[in-house]
């Protein structure tokens, strides 16, 4: 099979759990991908320093620096083109991008998120979970489109919820799986085997 290594573009707002899980399966050889270049939004996001000890190179963006949104995002775009990305991974980035910019990186921007979508889209999906009292729950990465959380689905994965569960011990056990999950989704497309029909994620 033609594996192409994939050039990832990441955006981060905090913590950079999920990056840094995708930075290890390329060190570990099992994603043909790897971290070109990190941007936050904040300048305090641990996600930063966790990716220049990788000797990646990190960058704070200011959003307030900037007047508009459209002239933020045209940063954005100047960065990621420079480092010639092929995928834009969101790992925790804390923003809706515009049409504009997700026009421009068509069907190559991808989102992870800790449900099950379509259920429990938005803010604090786990405890939204516990509060409506699923007995499952899990994760989703999925391509970004111009929704909250409602771009085609390319992997999911269930977790059970327990019944002494809160929401931040389902997070946790959500997060175990995130990093098990990210990664293979971006595999598949650096071996060729994702294509998009409509909504629907075919995997060859
Ligand atoms: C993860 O739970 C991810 O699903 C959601 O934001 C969280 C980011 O965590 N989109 P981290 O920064 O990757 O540790």
């Amino acid at each position: 099979m033609n594996t192409k290594t994939l050039r990832l573009g990441v955006l981060v707002s905090g913590r950079g759990s999920n990056m840094e899980a995708i930075i290890k399966a390329g060190e570990e050889g099992k994603l043909n991908a790897k971290v070109v270049v990190v941007i936050s939004d904040r300048s305090e996001a641990p996600a930063l320093k966790k990716a220049e000890r990788k000797n990646i190179k990190s960058l704070y963006v200011n959003p307030k620096q900037f007047s508009t949104k459209a002239e933020y995002e045209e940063e954005l775009i100047k960065i990621f083109s420079s480092f010639e990305v092929d995928l834009i991974i969101l790992a925790g980035f804390m923003r809706l991008l515009s049409p504009r910019f997700l026009s421009y990186y068509k069907n190559k921007v991808l989102n992870i998120h800790p449900s099950l979508l379509p259920s429990f889209p938005g803010l604090e999906p786990q405890k939204q979970a516990i509060d409506y009292g699923v007995k499952v729950s899990g994760c989703t990465v999925h391509f970004v489109d111009e929704g909250m959380d409602t771009g085609p689905i390319i992997l999911q994965r269930a977790v059970p919820v327990l019944e002494d569960d809160d929401a931040e011990s389902l997070a946790e056990r959500i997060l175990k799986e995130e990093h098990d999950l990210y990664w293979r989704a971006i595999q598949l497309i650096a071996e060729g085997r994702v294509t998009i029909e409509g909504r629907k994620v075919i995997l060859k």
